[in-house]
């Protein structure tokens, strides 16, 4: 490896461990302000315990989902079903929603929150469903999964991402 190539790999080191520390620091800062009393965000969304040690902003839970969707699509491409299995688990089991973000994100979908929810939850459902098909390594069949669970995803951000989204 030359140096230009040394020094390109160590930045692109360097730049990945500050992204995961921000998310890190992001999610401390809001864990300080979560209300352990008031569980309603956790129901409304199903993915668990919103005020709990595993809370995450809206914006580091999505960037998890996004790496393991291209695991998945790692995994389809290199027939590798325990990589699809492993990825679709982990979208399907993804960390809670700290509540201040819930708040925050179902404040500025108003009337549109239980749209917003059925979507996440269909996507929720392909993923679940993805992980059982991944187990029958049906290649076909995984396939078909993913790109209902993509569709639903496009879906989820054309008709929400505009009104919430900060990026
Ligand atoms: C496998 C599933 C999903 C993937 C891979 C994914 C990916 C992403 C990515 C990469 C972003 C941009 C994050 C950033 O700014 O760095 C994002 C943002 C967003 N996504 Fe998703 N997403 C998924 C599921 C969903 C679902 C199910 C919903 C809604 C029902 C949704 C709604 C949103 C919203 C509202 C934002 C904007 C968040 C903000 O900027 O505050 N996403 N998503």
């Amino acid at each position: 490896m030359n140096m230009i190539n040394k020094i390109t790999h160590l930045g692109l080191f360097v730049f990945s461990v500050m992204l995961v520390a921000s998310c890190e620091d992001m999610r401390e800062n809001r864990h300080e302000n979560v209300s352990h009393s008031d569980d309603t965000a956790q129901r409304a969304h199903g993915h668990g315990d919103a005020s709990g040690e595993n809370a995450k902003s809206v914006v580091c839970i999505m960037q998890a989902l996004n790496r393991s969707t291209h695991e998945i699509t790692d995994g389809i491409i290199l027939n590798d079903f325990a990589k699809i299995e492993a990825s679709s688990y982990a979208i399907a089991h993804h960390d809670p929603i700290a509540k201040d973000d819930l708040d925050a994100l179902f404040e500025a979908l108003g009337p549109r929150k239980d749209a917003f929810i059925t979507c996440d939850k269909k996507v929720h459902d392909a993923a679940v469903l993805l992980n059982d098909v991944a187990k029958t390594k049906k290649m076909e069949e995984v396939v078909d999964t993913y790109a209902d669970m993509i569709e639903a995803v496009a879906s989820c951000h054309r008709d929400f991402k505009p009104t919430t989204g900060q990026s």
